[in-house]
């Protein structure tokens, strides 16, 4: 029996770049399979659009929606088209998250607000917005992305990243204390390595020459760094999404789940 049957899915961040695989994309696409429907929504519409044809090729049921999470007019006009279309949302799945590189001393006035401006922005506006609904009915859950590099340094300086993803955890604490007396769940997931086209542009910014790079090595030496031995893919994350949504977590609020095959028990 599907998991999630009869449950209405808002995922943010539903496209990827470069028509890859990303971790909102791989979500909303386990979360159909699970028997949700599927609002997906990304700045980039065409990516949003595949995302939606890959659910429906599966026989499910996605509309794609376009907006910008940092700005509210539009995370509200979303929600409004997602409620006129569904009549309701059980799951809100926060994804998008930016990266920028760059330590405490080189980080620029710049990058560090478009930091703040997109990750904070990211996980507050679609939760306000989509609170009320859930507070109707007695019942949500919100799954947050955060990341591994929100708990500590990893070795390489992402400072502005880092501390925006570290208070993507306690947003979620605060929100499951005061939203639990409603009937509403929030957790966060935090990712380790995960191979998505973002990972793979970050890869390339920081190299000379993206040309010469020999992914099939990369991916061996990350692999030999990670206690399970590989890297992760963006079904890992998926996946822990779908347990998070569904009833199987109904008592697990207020937490996080690391999906990095160990790294974080090591670093
Ligand atoms: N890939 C990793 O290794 C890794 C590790 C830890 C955490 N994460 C987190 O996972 C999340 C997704 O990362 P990914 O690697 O799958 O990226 P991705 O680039 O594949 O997907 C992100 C999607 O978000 C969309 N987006 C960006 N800004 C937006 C905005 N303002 N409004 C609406 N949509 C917007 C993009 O168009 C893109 O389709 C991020 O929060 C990231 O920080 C990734």
């Amino acid at each position: 029996m599907a998991r999630l049957a009869g449950k209405i899915a808002l995922v943010t961040g539903a496209g990827s770049m470069k028509g890859g695989m990303g971790n909102g994309k791989a979500t909303a696409i386990r979360l159909a399979q699970e028997g949700a429907a599927i609002a997906a929504l990304d700045l980039d519409q065409t990516a949003a659009e595949e995302t939606c044809d890959l659910i429906r090729q599966e026989g499910g049921r996605a509309f794609a929606l376009t907006a910008d999470v940092t700005q509210e007019d539009q995370v509200k006009t979303a929600v409004d088209r997602c409620m006129s279309e569904f009549g309701q949302i059980d799951i809100l799945q926060n994804n998008v998250g930016i990266l920028k590189t760059g330590g405490a001393m080189d980080s620029t006035v710049e990058d560090w607000d478009a930091l703040v401006h997109v990750n904070m922005k990211a996980v507050f506006l679609p939760t306000k917005h989509v609170l009320p609904h859930f507070v109707e009915r007695g019942v949500g859950v919100v799954t947050n992305i955060s990341s591994i590099a929100g708990l500590r340094y990893l070795g390489t300086p992402y400072i502005g990243y880092n501390a925006t993803k570290g208070s993507i955890i306690s947003f979620t604490r605060n929100l499951a204390a005061e939203m639990a007396p409603h009937g509403v769940r929030a957790n966060a997931i935090l990712p380790g390595f995960i191979d998505t086209p973002m990972a793979r542009n970050i890869t390339e910014q920081n190299t000379d020459d993206p040309d010469t790079i020999d992914w099939d090595a990369l991916d061996k030496q990350r692999a030999a760094r990670i206690p399970l031995g590989r890297v992760g893919t963006p079904w890992d994350v998926a996946n822990a999404a779908v347990f998070l949504a569904s009833d199987d977590a109904s008592y697990i609020t207020g937490t996080e789940i690391t999906v990095d095959g160990g790294v974080s028990c090591r670093v």
